[in-house]
């Protein structure tokens, strides 16, 4: 038995992203595919040595840009789980090891919420239900649901009521990831400017997914948030199209961008597109669809 839990955080792409009304609340009323992704964070959750306030004693990253206070989203999850758990929990330190790109359009802050929740769950004598995981989940950020179930889901509301969606076959990514991020709310209020229709039916998508259609899914792709990322980013339609001509199937802007994803015939076309865009980017591969927060094999907590 050892004195830490490790989950991995795993890194969603939207197959489809409708993005219908704005609400009272400010958020926007979404109709969302989600399929996520092998590319993944580690997040480690050990027994702090020091007495002291609060559940985090404190959380460190391997990647410059991310808080290291009370503001990261995981920090926020350990707190919350903290208050609604029944028991008293142990105090720990946080240590995120960032292999998904920061204000990139992935999820990531969101997957490091879902797997903290993961770990520091199995810290509990009595751990909570995945229910009760699940609305802790919605408080801490939209994504935050989709993150800890994983696997392909259609999400509407602010994109937290989730249903699952059959999916066959792996699909293959080429990701070339920014320097720069960019902020969910200001590609959002960049499409509030902007003349529109929403595209809110994920049909085709759905089509694609039961007949593993790579060629179909490519097709069917959408992004609503897609002319707003551009418009703040011009540079990702030469991204777009070098990773095209590079022999991607389709390159569309991932989420709210300014990651840009490439969905490709096999693993051999993700690696060719990776290493191509890889001259001028930061690049990965990944496959699709992934477990959610999972707990790594072998790690446990000595109660
Ligand atoms: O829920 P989360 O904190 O991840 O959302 C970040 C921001 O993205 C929100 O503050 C809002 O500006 C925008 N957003 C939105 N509509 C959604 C989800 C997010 O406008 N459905």
């Amino acid at each position: 038995m050892s004195e830490h839990v490790i989950a991995k955080a795993h890194a969603k792409v939207n197959l489809h992203l409708g993005v219908g009304q704005v609400r009272e609340d400010g958020y926007h009323e979404l109709v969302t595919v989600f399929q996520s992704l092998s590319l993944c964070d580690v997040v480690r959750i050990s027994r702090a040595d020091a007495m002291g306030a609060g559940c985090v004693e404190k959380l460190v990253t391997d990647a410059p840009g991310v808080p290291e206070d009370n503001s990261n989203l995981a920090w926020k999850a350990a707190e919350a789980l903290a208050r609604r758990s029944a028991e008293q929990v142990a105090r720990v330190v946080i240590e995120l090891q960032k292999g998904i790109p920061v204000a990139g359009g992935m999820a990531g802050g969101s997957a490091d919420a879902a797997a903290t929740l993961r770990a520091m769950n199995a810290t509990l004598q009595r751990p909570l239900s995945e229910a009760v995981l699940l609305e802790i989940a919605a408080e801490l950020g939209s994504d935050v649901p989709f993150t800890l179930l994983g696997e392909t889901r259609v999400g509407t509301g602010r994109g937290e009521a989730l249903t699952p969606l059959m999916s066959r076959g792996q699909y293959h990514w080429a990701l070339a990831f920014s320097k720069q991020g960019l902020a969910t709310p200001d590609v959002f209020a960049k499409l509030d400017t902007m003349e529109r229709q929403p595209h809110l039916s994920y049909e085709s998508v759905a089509q694609a997914l039961v007949c593993a259609d790579a060629h179909a899914l490519a097709d069917a792709l959408h992004n609503d948030l897609q002319a707003a990322a551009l418009s703040l980013r011009p540079d990702l339609r030469k991204v777009i199209s070098m990773g095209e001509r590079a022999g991607a199937l389709r390159g569309i802007v991932s989420g709210s961008g300014p990651t840009c994803a490439f969905l490709c015939a096999d693993a051999e076309s993700a690696q060719e597109v990776a290493a191509e865009l890889g001259v001028y980017y930061r690049t990965a591969t990944a496959t699709g669809p992934a477990p959610g927060a999972e707990l790594l094999e072998g790690t446990s907590w000595s109660i």
